[in-house]
């Protein structure tokens, strides 16, 4: 195919230069005289696309509805159905006020004080006020699809360690525990100041068996009333061979 002689080019731009005059938007093609060529131009594009994108609060709610396991609990876009013990999200986006979504992302909700079934943890201590207000703009957004705020993909048959791993990141475990189950995450208001880690002699110690690492991750450990974090209950929510996988990962950590 040749270039456009000229003079098609001065009235391809004299079309463009008319239709932003007149203030039309849109997707204009013109065809070429020969009728074998089509020349698309975007008038106002940018205006568009702009217009169309997302809100960047909205755009981080969702990264951190994924980064804080939301969606593992109460699925994506939190249309449930992961757990008959935890709701979808579309109606409380819709009928809880900011500040009570806010209050009960920071302070958990529901039976945590004997936990036989999952409850909402409480993040207060582990989430940034600007992490918490763009999770209620996403939830008050209507929970909106926003490309790339997707969980990492869960590598198969690379062994259970390595599955382990990207679950760690998954299920928000590292938001508490820390890179590589290191710990040291401020939970100031409890007993031992910080979050523990996964690792060292004093975990090894007393999780010395897979059996008790997944007896825990199951029935979670409540240590106290927000704003004190607890280790929230997976039971119902982590399937078991996921489990396996975690503790595999976790036995590799320092
Ligand atoms: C371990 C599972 C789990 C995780 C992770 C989790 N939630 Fe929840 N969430 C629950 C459960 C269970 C309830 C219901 C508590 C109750 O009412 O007894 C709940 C309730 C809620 C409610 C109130 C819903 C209603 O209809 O009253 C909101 C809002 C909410 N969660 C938002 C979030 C957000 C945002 C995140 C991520 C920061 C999150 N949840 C992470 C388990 C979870
Ligand atoms: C909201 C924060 C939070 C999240 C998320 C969380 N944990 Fe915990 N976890 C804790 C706290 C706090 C404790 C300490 C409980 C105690 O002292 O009884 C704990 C304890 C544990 C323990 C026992 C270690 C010990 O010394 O008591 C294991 C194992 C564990 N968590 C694994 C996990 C795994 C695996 C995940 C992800 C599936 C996870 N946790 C997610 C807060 C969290």
């Amino acid at each position: 195919m040749r270039d456009e002689p000229a003079g098609l080019r001065h009235r391809l731009l004299l079309a463009l230069a008319a239709a932003i005059l007149v203030g039309v938007g849109g997707v204009i093609g013109i065809a070429a005289n020969s009728g074998t060529k089509t020349k698309t131009v975007t008038v106002g594009g940018t205006a568009r696309a702009e217009s169309a994108a997302v809100d960047p609060h909205v755009a981080a709610g969702a990264h951190d509805f994924v980064q804080f396991a939301c969606a593992r609990c109460h699925g994506q876009q939190g249309r449930g159905g992961v757990s008959a013990a935890v709701p979808a999200l579309s109606t409380a986006a819709k009928e809880l006020t900011p500040a009570e979504l806010r209050s009960i992302i920071n302070h958990g909700l529901g039976e945590s004080s004997n936990p036989k079934q999952p409850y909402m943890p409480v993040w207060g201590a582990v989430i940034s006020k600007t992490q918490v207000n763009d999770l209620v703009a996403y939830l008050r957004a209507g929970l909106p699809a926003v490309p790339t705020a997707v969980e990492p993909a869960v590598p198969k048959k690379q062994g259970a360690a390595v599955e382990g791993s990207v679950l760690y990141q998954a299920y928000g475990c590292v938001n508490c525990h820390g890179p590589n189950g290191l710990g040291g995450v401020p939970n100031p208001q409890s007993a031992d100041k910080t979050i523990p880690p996964l690792s060292g002699q004093d975990f090894r110690k007393e999780f010395n068996t897979d059996a008790k690492i997944i007896a825990v991750i199951r029935s979670g450990s409540v240590i106290g009333k927000a704003p004190i974090v607890s280790m929230p209950h997976w039971g119902g929510i982590i399937p078991d061979d996921q489990l396996r996988a975690l503790v595999a990962y976790i036995k590799t950590l320092k």
